[in-house]
Order: C-alpha cells, then sequence, then structure tokens
C-alpha cells in the first residue's frame, strides 16, 4: 500500500466516523414533546386528555400501564403494530383504530414514549434498544388487542 492510499483510507474511516457520531447526536436528540405533538395530539388531543368515546385519554394513564409486567412492551407494540378491537378506559369505551407508527426510528419511538408515559404519571424509561426485537415480533393489530386484554387481566387499566 502506498502512502497515498493509505492517507485515502484513514481519510475515509475518519469521515465515517464523523457522519456515525453525527448520526447518534442526532437520535439521543429526538424530542419525544415535539413528536408527540406531531403525531399523536390530532387524534389525542392537547396534553393527551382524549376524547370520550372517539380517543382514549393518554394522560394520567401510561405511566401506570408501564408500571405492569408486560406494560411496557404493550405500549411499544401499539405505537408499532396499532390497534384495533373494543377498549375501555376511564369510564369509556372506544372501538376506534390506532393507526402503526413503524415508520418512525426506534429512537423516536423511544423518545415519544418516555414523553407520553411521563405525561401526569411517572415515565418509564424505554430505550431504542428494546424496540427492535419488539419489531422482529411483527404482531397483528388483533395480537396486540390480546395483549391488553391480558394486561386487564391483572386488573383494571387506569
Ligand atoms: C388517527 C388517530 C390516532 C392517532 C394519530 C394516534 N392515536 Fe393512539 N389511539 C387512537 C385510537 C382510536 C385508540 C383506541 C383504539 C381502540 O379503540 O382499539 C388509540 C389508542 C392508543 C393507545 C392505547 C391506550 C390504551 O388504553 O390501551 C396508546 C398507548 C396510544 N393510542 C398512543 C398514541 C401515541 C403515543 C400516538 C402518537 C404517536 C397516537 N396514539 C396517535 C387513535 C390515534
Amino acid at each position: 500500500m502506498t502512502n497515498t492510499m493509505m492517507f485515502r483510507h484513514v481519510g475515509l474511516v475518519g469521515l465515517l466516523g464523523i457522519s456515525l457520531l453525527a448520526g447518534e447526536v442526532a437520535r439521543a436528540e429526538e424530542d419525544g414533546g415535539a413528536l408527540f405533538v406531531s403525531r399523536c395530539v390530532a387524534c389525542h388531543q392537547n396534553g393527551g386528555v382524549g376524547m370520550p368515546g372517539e380517543f382514549p385519554p393518554l394522560a394520567g394513564r401510561l405511566g401506570f400501564i408501564a408500571q405492569r409486567d408486560g406494560g411496557r412492551d404493550y405500549l411499544i407494540d401499539v405505537l408499532l403494530f396499532g390497534l384495533r378491537g373494543k377498549i375501555h378506559a376511564q369510564g369509556n369505551d372506544y372501538a376506534g383504530y390506532m393507526p402503526s407508527f413503524n415508520k418512525l426510528n426506534d429512537e423516536q419511538i423511544a423518545a415519544l414514549l418516555r414523553y407520553a408515559t411521563g405525561i401526569k404519571a411517572p415515565a418509564a424509561d424505554i430505550q431504542a434498544s428494546q424496540l427492535a426485537a419488539a419489531r422482529a415480533k411483527a404482531k397483528s393489530v388483533q395480537d396486540v388487542a390480546a395483549e391488553r386484554a391480558a394486561l386487564e387481566k391483572t386488573g383494571k387499566l387506569p
């Protein structure tokens, strides 16, 4: 290898390192609150208070759901695969359709869930690394509804 070639390689590796680092920084800076406003409030309303009979409230609920056994996995699955089916939340029935947000990357979904669980409830420490395994399971909306039903069996959901 000539010296020039050597330099070229070092240069390339250096550049790669910088762009990987830049990606890392961008991911670390995902703003869950801003994502919540742009992706969730159209249905779940400002502050995630919901709309009775149409969109279930998220505020004061998700952080407590996350504390149940399997609760975090359920919330991750709702975001990745959506949810359809009759559910009951805070005195109201819902039979709507929650779209999947699987186009968002792992860090965006983790940031969204950290933010959303923390609205009037203890924020759950959900990390991007938990997303890949969940994605691989490729669940259906019916699977997610069944997961919620199983959670309800551990006690009424908030
Ligand atoms: C197009 C409207 C719509 C959008 C946008 C939307 N949701 Fe939903 N979401 C719903 C509906 C409707 C339900 C209830 C589904 C059902 O009845 O089975 C729901 C249910 C949920 C649930 C399950 C609640 C429970 O009690 O089990 C969570 C969690 C949730 N949404 C989070 C979010 C988050 C976070 C976002 C933003 C990334 C979001 N949703 C965006 C319509 C929406």
